[in-house]
């Protein structure tokens, strides 16, 4: 039975991770930053009794999150670093809200660099410890279109964490992907999306399950096809 860590848990893929996960009895423990958020999450953690438990932080704010990580004191076997917003209504190449799109890189991008750096000590005692980090197929290089140029580049530069982050915790045997899970019917994605958030999240899970070093940096989506960075 593992131990899964989900930063972002209130609403849409995240909510909805956290309580398949519950339902399978595994252990959760998953994080929200308003009280609406908590109500919803205690609902979906509900099967798993006394094994989910509740962290409280805003993905920008470092005291916050490591704050959190100092609650945890069983080691973590997957983290993922869900929580991530779609920006200012400006944010084209040709008219930009810049302080909208600098605030959305730190959630998007530096967010999960902060999680994963909080919760680290408890990922290294994990069992075979995986990292998921939430991206977008809109932030692959070699995806044409230019609408949310903000967006992208705020999962491109997540991207390239993915990267590094994948060659700097190899050796310590912790496997890193970066992941688009779909285009999924929830707040971010609008209601013309074409999964729902039970198919996204269960093939995430999937992913998670059967991720192994082997299967490190990798850039993939729910189903488990290979997208070029
Ligand atoms: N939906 C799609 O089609 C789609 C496609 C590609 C990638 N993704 C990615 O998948 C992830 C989940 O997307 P979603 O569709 O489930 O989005 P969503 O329904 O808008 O939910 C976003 C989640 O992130 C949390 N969050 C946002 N900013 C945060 C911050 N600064 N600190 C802490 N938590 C924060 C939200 O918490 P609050 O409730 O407190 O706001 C909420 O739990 C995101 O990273 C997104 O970029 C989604």
């Amino acid at each position: 039975m593992s131990h899964w860590l989900i930063a972002g848990a209130s609403r849409g893929i995240g909510l909805e991770l956290a309580r398949q996960i519950a339902q399978r009895g595994e252990r959760v423990t998953a994080s929200v930053r308003s009280e609406a958020g908590r109500a919803a999450l205690m609902d979906a953690l509900a099967p798993a009794g006394g094994r989910g438990r509740i962290l409280v932080f805003d993905t920008r704010d470092e005291a916050q999150i490591y704050g959190a990580a100092a609650q945890v004191e069983e080691p973590v076997d997957v983290l993922i670093a869900n929580a991530g917003a779609y920006g200012p209504q400006r944010q084209s190449t040709l008219d930009t809200d810049f302080e909208g799109v600098l605030d959305l890189v730190n959630v998007n991008t530096l967010g999960p660099l902060r999680i994963v750096q909080a919760f680290l000590p408890l990922l290294r005692g994990g069992e075979r410890p995986r990292i998921i980090l939430m991206s977008s197929v809109l932030g692959s290089m070699a995806l044409e279109g230019t609408f949310n140029v903000g967006y992208r580049v705020s999962k491109a530069g997540l991207n390239k964490i993915a990267q590094c982050l994948a060659e700097d915790l190899k050796p310590e045997g912790i496997a890193v992907v970066s992941m688009h899970p779909g285009w999924v019917r929830t707040d971010m994605g609008g209601p013309n999306a074409t999964i729902g958030v039970e198919e996204s999240a269960a093939g995430v899970i999937r992913i998670a399950d059967g991720l192994t070093l082997a299967g490190t940096k990798r850039y993939l989506d729910y189903r488990g096809a290979e997208i070029d960075w």
